[in-house]
């Protein structure tokens, strides 16, 4: 695509309470020791009684709406990307639109799981090609630990919650998209499933206890796997497409699932690891919302600085994946 887009503002939230590796070995049979060396993850942001994804999103959006040095009324479109809405319906755009104080956008979730936000980012440049006035805020979102078994010591050390956004538009100064790349795979979608409350999984209307199939359940080894092909097979795609090697890039945010992922994709692909950005170690796995947070963060602490190349990429339940190009 030729047409300009830009990021106009990025934003960022995540909840207060923190949630570490050693509260974790009060919890389920793991320790601090085995959480670090598999994952890279010390800490996790976790939801409060009361606080649901849209309240992230939200967070999010104003930050990015402020960065932006825009006002919510001047948003035409809200996409967010969450396999955690507070509710199946309403969607969770719809309270974002409300909590932002809007009305008469168009408004709606999309689910790529942890690729949600590269999907939504295409999903901007889709509306604005169409719609060349419109600022669209992406947003990825997730309260993971909603629909994380805390029981299930394979599965319950690795997610976080919190939120990531930013406005997209044609106009304005900011980052340019480069391009976009989607990708997935429906014949891997038994290694990752969130089952309970779809139509393959509903409940009896009294007495059914929750079930394991309403959490994150996972084949991990399986999953690790192929996170680290599909995310150098997009990474190489997207330079490919745009006549560019890799010693052209200057930062690789990879999807912050697990430090060991992040490190073999940067190996991988061959890229430096003072080039890799990660957070992992302080939020765990957001899904959706760990691009966005990372890119927020990465350019707010100067990891990315004014000129830079920026490769995104990520991988998620589906199977999912995607590569985003953006240039500071
Ligand atoms: O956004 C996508 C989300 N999913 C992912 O990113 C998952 C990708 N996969 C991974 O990150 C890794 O496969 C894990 C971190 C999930 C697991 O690491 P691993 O090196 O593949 O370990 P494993 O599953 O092969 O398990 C090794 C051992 C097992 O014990 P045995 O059978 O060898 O006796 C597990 O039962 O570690 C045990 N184990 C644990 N021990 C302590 C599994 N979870 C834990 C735990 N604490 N939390």
């Amino acid at each position: 695509m030729s047409i300009e887009i830009v990021l106009r503002g990025l934003g960022r939230h995540v909840p207060e309470k923190v949630l570490s590796n050693s509260d974790l070995e009060t919890i389920v049979e793991t320790s601090d020791e085995w959480i670090t060396t598999r994952t890279g993850i010390k800490t996790r942001h976790v939801v409060s009684e009361g606080e649901y994804t849209s309240d992230l999103a939200v967070g999010a959006a104003e930050m990015a709406l402020k960065n932006a040095g825009m006002d919510a009324e001047e948003l035409t479109h809200i996409v967010v990307a969450t396999f955690t809405p507070d509710a199946m319906v309403p969607s969770c755009a719809c309270i974002v639109e409300e909590k932002l104080g809007i009305k008469g956008r168009a408004v709606y979730d999309i689910a790529a799981a942890c690729s949600g936000f590269l999907y939504g980012l295409e999903n901007a440049r889709a509306i604005l090609a169409l719609h060349p006035e419109a600022r669209v805020l992406v947003i990825g979102a997730e309260t993971c630990t909603r629909r994380t078994n805390f029981d299930d010591r394979t599965t319950c050390v690795l997610f976080g919650d919190g939120a990531g956004a930013a406005i997209v538009t044609r106009d304005g100064d900011g980052p340019k998209i480069r391009d976009v790349k989607l990708s997935s795979d429906g014949s891997l979608s038994k290694l990752l499933t969130v089952k309970g409350g779809g139509s393959s999984s509903s409940y009896e209307k009294v007495g059914d206890p929750i079930r394991e199939d309403y959490f994150i359940q996972m084949e991990g080894r399986e999953i690790f796997k192929h996170a680290v092909r599909s995310m150098t097979t997009v990474c190489n795609q997207i330079l490919a497409d745009n006549d560019m090697t890799r010693d052209q890039l200057n930062v690789l945010i990879p999807h912050q699932a697990n430090w060991r992922i992040i490190d073999a994709v940067g190996r991988k692909f061959d890229v430096p690891p003072e080039k890799v950005f990660s957070n992992v170690e302080r939020y765990g796995n957001t899904s959706a919302a760990s691009i966005p947070i990372a890119l927020s963060e990465a350019h707010e602490t100067g990891f990315i600085k004014d000129g830079d190349v920026v490769l995104l990429t990520s991988f998620g339940g589906g199977f999912t994946w995607a590569s985003a190009l953006l240039q500071f």
